[in-house]
């Protein structure tokens, strides 16, 4: 089953407890942290003591992407958390292949992820077969709300091609603009989880089980 990753960007940031606690029970869901530290990508949202405090307060699944210039420092400095995935940008001007496997040892998923603008290219062989998972993002990486980019879908159905040719296993994940008239096209594509912050959070519906339930009726 699709893994759907609510992006608490979008959530009651006053009321994050209660926030949390209604997706405390929800099978197959993982929370989606938006680290932004307003150099790699113009916005701020939050770092250590919120990224701590959020995980003393749910069991799920720790979904965290790092929009940073410096993730070795957060590599270094965020063992003490239990990250499912902990995600970092090839843009970086750092060795990706080094800082994934140094992931590894903190993380149970080290992802990396690419800007739309990104080629696929820039995600090598040798970086596809080390990572666990790969982040596309359709949206320029910054600010929760805004539209799926379209090109995305074919930049899913190539992953999945070249993860065939590579043996590789890496899940694919998708942030940015996934909502209930999208999801069916992105996850016949070939995603394996959603990022969903407006859908979930801002959605047709204030029930927040429901827009996570009607995005994964297409499977
Ligand atoms: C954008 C973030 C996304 C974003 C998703 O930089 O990485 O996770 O919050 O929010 P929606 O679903 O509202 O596009
Ligand atoms: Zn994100």
């Amino acid at each position: 089953m699709t893994i759907i990753s609510p992006s608490l960007l979008a959530c009651d940031f006053l009321n994050i407890e209660r926030e949390l606690s209604v997706l405390e029970k929800v099978p197959n869901l993982w929370l989606h942290l938006d680290i932004m530290d307003g150099h790699f990508v113009p916005n701020t949202t939050f770092g250590h003591p919120i990224i701590s405090k959020i995980s003393q307060k749910t069991k799920q699944p720790l979904d965290a992407h790092f929009m940073v210039t410096n993730p070795e420092f957060y590599i270094d400095t965020l063992k003490a958390i239990s990250f499912e995935t902990f995600t970092i940008h090839v843009e970086t001007q750092t060795n990706s292949v080094e800082l994934l496997t140094k992931i590894k040892n903190i993380s149970k998923n080290a992802g990396i992820s690419l800007r739309p603008s990104t080629e696929l290219s820039a995600l090598s062989d040798d970086i596809l077969k080390t990572c666990d998972l790969v982040l596309v993002m359709s949206v320029e990486p910054g600010f929760g709300g805004q539209s799926f980019m379209p090109t995305s879908i074919n930049r899913i159905k190539e992953l999945v091609e070249r993860r065939n040719d590579l043996g590789a296993n890496f899940l694919i994940e998708v942030d940015g603009g996934v909502n209930q008239s999208n999801c069916h096209d992105i996850i016949n594509a070939g995603a394996d989880v959603l990022v969903a912050g407006s859908a979930v959070f801002k959605g047709n519906s204030t029930d927040y089980l429901n827009n996570i339930k009607s995005l994964r009726k297409s499977n």
